[in-house]
């Protein structure tokens, strides 16, 4: 048994062996997240499973009804179930909208499915109807029915995945302008702000609440505006920038927003003010609309609300004086708008926090109460939502720092351990005990897979730059989107920009972050990332190139045409 005794020299040379491998990580820090070519295929063709999982069995169980329940294999009519709490009003016969159909569409085509993007689309283009009794949240609705419709269209008429010829004629468009003409009675106030409810056949119901939410009120514009801008007809754009404009004339002298207001009188209800619930999107949404229609104004007013925001976080408008200190799962979204803005470094400490909740919990729950360090008593669930792996996705994105595919990696784990049943994916009621429920969410689909996928496999975005709507739908930024903006904040000449230097446009995605530079003042150096750069004039016109910033989404610099303005050239 000699064996099991071991030599003096062995054993050091055993007690020597961490210190060598530690040296090794230490050496090549590739070894340290060694993310090769084989794993991440090997992840891109899970998350490819699961979404299948999730799309076959709805398309099994539950279409064309809404959302499938995956326990008990069967589904729900959930669209007038959005964003009602109290299951207030809802319709007697309605029968669903094919809401996980339209929600997966785009998804289907990230992932390279066109045939069954085609059947889908061909299949809506036929049955879809909205002249239904059914009372639906404008805010819900618009994003999840009229952005995946409109973006769909977009898609279908695509050079890279236009639908045979003859197969479609612009129904889906047709579809969202007859949606987008219903949601104009909500806009009739005397604010112009809308109401948050509609009954998509009988317009505003008697009675109806004038509450809404920030966002309810401010993150419109992307698909209105996108709408407008297809059909030609301004009345969606006009009354979606009337509302934003509105609540942005409410904002506080401290340029906070509140979260509720009532739409007949413009008067804040809850004044507390935050990046969470009731108010997400309509940041989003600034930045979102500025990079899709390249107006100033949305730029002017995203830069003083994200300064606010980040000053004081979650505050009373008023005040300023701080209101909660928590992290919920909806806020999970900031960290990959602030890589949008090109603050690359906040977003890596943003994510971090998250991250950290998540692996300590295996998944994030709705609500974590940081100044009692423990969960909120009624928001303990996680309904599969998508914002942290959409934050995951734009970090690697701009960074390329494999570590995010681990974090991703580990989202993946996750989801398949805890809520994949053999019916698709359920909610999560309590992330203590992992007690399931019966749902799994449209934006399952539209989201949560479509950003893990794309976190794995990119090519979906080559030679295309999009924007993603807060529900996950791409809108290809287009040059004509900002040509055919009724505004006269961007110069139409565009045709006469000198193009020698400019190279295949790359997705505004893949392009790199620019290092954060110093801009020196009387009053002290003011630190910001060179994506703020200003023009040198405000009215953006120049004489030569170096006199033109540098783009916030893109971090490139801007060039100055022939016609003497400066320019997004690279967005073509
Ligand atoms: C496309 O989706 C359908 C329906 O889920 C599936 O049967 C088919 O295998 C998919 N095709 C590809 C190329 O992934
Ligand atoms: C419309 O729905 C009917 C009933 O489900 C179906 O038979 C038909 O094929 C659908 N139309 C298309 C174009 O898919
Ligand atoms: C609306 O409110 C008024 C006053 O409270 C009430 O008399 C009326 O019945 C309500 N109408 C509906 C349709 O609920
Ligand atoms: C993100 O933060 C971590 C931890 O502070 C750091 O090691 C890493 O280099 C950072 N990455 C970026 C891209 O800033
Ligand atoms: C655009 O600019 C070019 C070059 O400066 C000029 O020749 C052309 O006439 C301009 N077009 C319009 C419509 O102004």
């Amino acid at each position: 048994m000699a064996s099991l005794v071991e030599s003096p020299a062995r054993s050091r040379e055993r007690a020597l062996l961490p210190f060598l491998f530690l040296l090794l990580l230490l050496l090549s820090p590739s070894l340290v997240s060694a993310f090769g070519e084989a794993r991440r295929i090997r992840m891109k063709e899970e998350v490819r499973r699961m979404f299948y999982h999730a799309y076959e069995n709805y398309m099994t169980y539950a279409f064309p009804h809404d959302e499938l329940k995956p326990i008990t294999n069967s589904y729900t009519d959930s669209l007038s179930e959005l964003g009602n709490l109290k299951l207030e009003h809802l319709p007697e016969n309605y029968k669903g909208s094919a809401l996980t159909l339209i929600e997966s569409l785009s998804s289907l085509l990230v992932m390279g499915n066109k045939s069954e993007f085609e059947r889908g689309v061909l299949w809506l283009s036929e049955n879809l109807t909205f002249d239904i009794d059914a009372r639906i949240n404008l805010f819900e609705c618009n994003i999840r029915v009229l952005g995946g419709l409109v973006s769909a269209h977009i898609l279908a008429t695509d050079s890279k995945s236009r639908l045979a010829p003859g197969t479609y004629k612009n129904q889906l468009l047709s579809h969202a302008a007859d949606l987008g003409q219903r949601f104009l009675c909500a806009f009739d106030t005397p604010t112009g702000l809308p109401y948050a409810w509609i009954n998509l056949k009988y317009g505003v119901m008697e009675n109806e609440t004038s509450e809404t939410s920030t966002s309810g009120c401010g993150s419109l514009i992307l698909e209105m505006g996108a709408l407008s801008r297809l059909t030609g007809d301004s009345r969606y754009e006009t009354a979606a920038l009337r509302a934003l404009r509105k609540l942005w004339s409410m904002r506080s002298s401290l340029d906070l927003p509140g979260t509720t207001l009532d739409v007949i009188t413009g008067e804040w209800i809850e004044y507390s003010s935050g990046i969470g619930a009731g108010v997400d999107s309509f940041y989003e949404y600034l930045m979102k609309a500025y990079i899709l229609f390249g107006s100033d104004e949305f730029w002017d007013m995203f830069h003083s609300a994200y300064i606010a925001v980040q000053k004081y976080h979650e505050a009373d408008m008023r005040t300023g004086k701080a209101t909660y200190w928590q992290l919920t799962s909806l806020q999970a979204f900031w960290p990959g708008l602030q890589v949008l803005v090109g603050d690359i470094t906040a977003a890596n400490s943003s994510h971090r926090e998250f991250f950290h909740i998540w692996d300590r919990f295996g998944v994030l729950p709705e609500r974590y109460l940081l100044d009692h360090d423990a969960l909120h008593p009624t928001e303990k669930y996680y309904p599969l939502r998508p914002e942290f792996a959409e934050s995951t996705f734009y970090l690697y994105q701009a960074t390329k720092d494999t570590w995010y595919l681990e974090v991703g990696e580990s989202i993946v784990k996750s989801l398949n351990s805890y809520t994949r049943v053999q019916g698709g994916f359920a909610s999560i009621r309590d992330v203590t005990t992992m007690q399931l429920e019966d749902h799994q969410h449209s934006f399952f689909l539209a989201e949560t897979c479509k950003y893990l996928y794309l976190l794995f496999d990119d090519s979906f975005l080559v030679n295309e730059n999009y924007i993603f709507t807060t529900e996950g739908h791409p809108i290809p930024i287009r040059r004509w989107w900002h040509e055919r903006l009724p505004q006269t904040y961007i110069p139409t000449n565009w045709t006469s920009f000198k193009s020698e230097n400019h190279p295949n446009p790359v997705s505004a995605m893949q392009s790199q972050v620019c290092p954060a530079t110093s801009t020196g003042g009387n009053t002290g150096i003011l630190l910001e990332s060179a994506c703020h750069i200003p023009d040198m004039r405000t009215n953006h016109r120049c004489i030569t190139h170096e006199e033109c910033g540098t783009d916030a989404t893109s971090c490139r610099q801007r060039m100055c045409s022939m016609a003497g303005y400066c320019g997004l050239w690279f967005r073509i």
